[in-house]
């Protein structure tokens, strides 16, 4: 199993680039089952998230080929409608293929998720939100097989944002016979993404950005080109490890409109800040502040941050509260933060931060995918030696983080 060994101690300075976000790549891709013509994506980032979404729309049948800076992706020939328990169980945004499939298709097979680290994470939302579409549903031998001659419009209201649950639903709706309004549905810029994505491609789409989205669904959609959004999360974990290090870092091609709630955080712990164009530049003079937070869904703060946050809280001066409202159980990376030496107490889905002056190198081991992004940061400003296992989770979300931190002067190094 890979590792990373990381010296702390360094500052972070220099430029970064920020890669395709892996969070509309994942959904975008799946949208190429909607059509049978090419999808030309831009900005695909490097990861194994990537690779496995690529391996399994490929199994489906879909022929994926890189053509210079783009990749094509064509699902003219699509002859197994299934994704399997292999698949899912590695990475859960593989459920996205259900909604496409069966408005396309009018069948799918896709294996139920489990449980995963992060808590148990259900797809119900996705199931139901078809059924109110005329689909079939049944559960068998751990699979979800959804039939359906063709799936009708409706109008359903999520009894809590689910991102994915949103994307699906958007996407099935696309192909379905009249009008579907999604109530409660998921504001996250990915879905934005993934509605500009399905505009091209001739989808009717409105209202994404807003917790009310509206689809005509047509009987066909065509070919298009897309350029995939800059990752806000990956932006966020680099812009939190210069905070933390202490160092001047600019990250290009991002987008501050979209990180909001982090930038304010961030500004909040003492980071200055300048933002031009797609340039995002921080200057971190001094110990952080401890920073106060509640994860929720957008605009507010992102669950997929909240672990960096911790890592910032654990050196910084004076206590934070850290409460987790999306995910039970996403307090994974609180241990093994411990055994660098940080204080923290966790009480249900609070965490309290009291900031020390300093973390000791130690071995951790990588839990999830942002989990691990927080032991990388707390590895950055630790004394010594910090050795992260597991980080296969990492390479999941990020694409070549080691070599990006390199690049800012980190000394960090892969063990294979
Ligand atoms: C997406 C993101 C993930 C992010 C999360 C929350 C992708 C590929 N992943 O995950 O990085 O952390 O949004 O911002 O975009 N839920 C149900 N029933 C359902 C669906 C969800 O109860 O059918 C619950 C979940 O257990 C969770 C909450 O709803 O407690 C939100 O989950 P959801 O927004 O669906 O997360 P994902 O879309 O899986």
């Amino acid at each position: 199993m890979q590792k990373l060994a990381i010296q702390g101690g360094n500052r972070l300075n220099g430029e970064v680039r920020i890669s395709g976000a892996k969070n509309a790549a994942l959904p975008i891709m799946c949208a190429s089952l909607l059509a049978a013509d090419d999808l030309i994506l831009a900005n695909l980032p490097d990861m194994h998230d990537v690779a496995t979404m690529g391996k399994l729309l490929q199994q489906m049948g879909v022929k994926i080929e890189p053509d210079g800076q783009t990749t094509r992706f064509n699902a003219a020939h699509v002859d197994k409608l299934e994704a399997p328990y292999d698949m899912v169980k590695t990475m859960r945004a593989a459920i996205l293929v259900l909604g496409p499939l069966v408005a396309r298709f009018g069948e799918a097979r896709v294996s139920l998720p489990g449980g995963c680290a992060i808590g148990s994470r259900p797809v119900d939302l996705h199931i139901k939100g078809l059924q109110a579409m005329g689909a079939e549903i049944h559960i068998e031998h751990g699979y979800i097989h959804a039939t359906a001659s063709r799936l009708k419009g409706a109008r359903i209201c999520f009894d809590l944002v689910s991102v994915t649950g949103t994307e699906n639903l958007m996407m099935a709706a696309a192909l379905a016979d009249g009008v579907t309004v999604l109530e409660n549905a998921a504001r996250e810029p990915e879905v934005i993404d993934l509605a500009v994505c399905l505009r091209a491609m001739g989808a009717k789409v409105s209202g994404d950005g807003t917790d009310t989205i509206t689809i005509t669904g047509v009987d066909k959609l065509h070919g298009a080109s897309h350029r995939i959004m800059p990752d806000r999360i990956e932006s966020g974990t680099f812009l939190v490890a210069a905070a933390a290090t202490g160092g001047k870092i600019v990250l290009t091609d991002a987008r501050a409109d979209i990180l909001d709630n982090v930038l304010d955080k961030l500004r909040e712990a003492g980071a200055k800040i300048e933002v031009s164009g797609d340039r995002i530049e921080l200057e971190m003079d001094r110990r952080p502040t401890a920073v106060n937070l509640r994860t929720a869904p957008y605009p507010a703060f992102p669950t997929d941050m909240q672990a960096q946050f911790m890592a910032l809280n654990t050196i910084a001066e004076g206590s934070a509260i850290v409460v987790e409202t999306i995910f039970e159980n996403r307090f994974m990376h609180v241990q093994e933060l411990r055994r660098l030496g940080a204080q923290i107490d966790v009480e249900g889905n609070t965490a309290v931060i009291k900031g020390c002056a300093q973390l000791e190198g130690a071995t951790v081991m990588a839990t999830d995918l942002r989990a691990s992004a927080s032991l990388v940061i707390a590895g950055l400003v630790a004394q010594g030696e910090t050795v992260v296992d597991r980080i296969y989770h990492l390479d999941r979300g990020y694409e070549h983080i080691e070599a990006k931190l390199s690049a800012l002067g980190a000394q960090i190094r892969r063990i294979k």
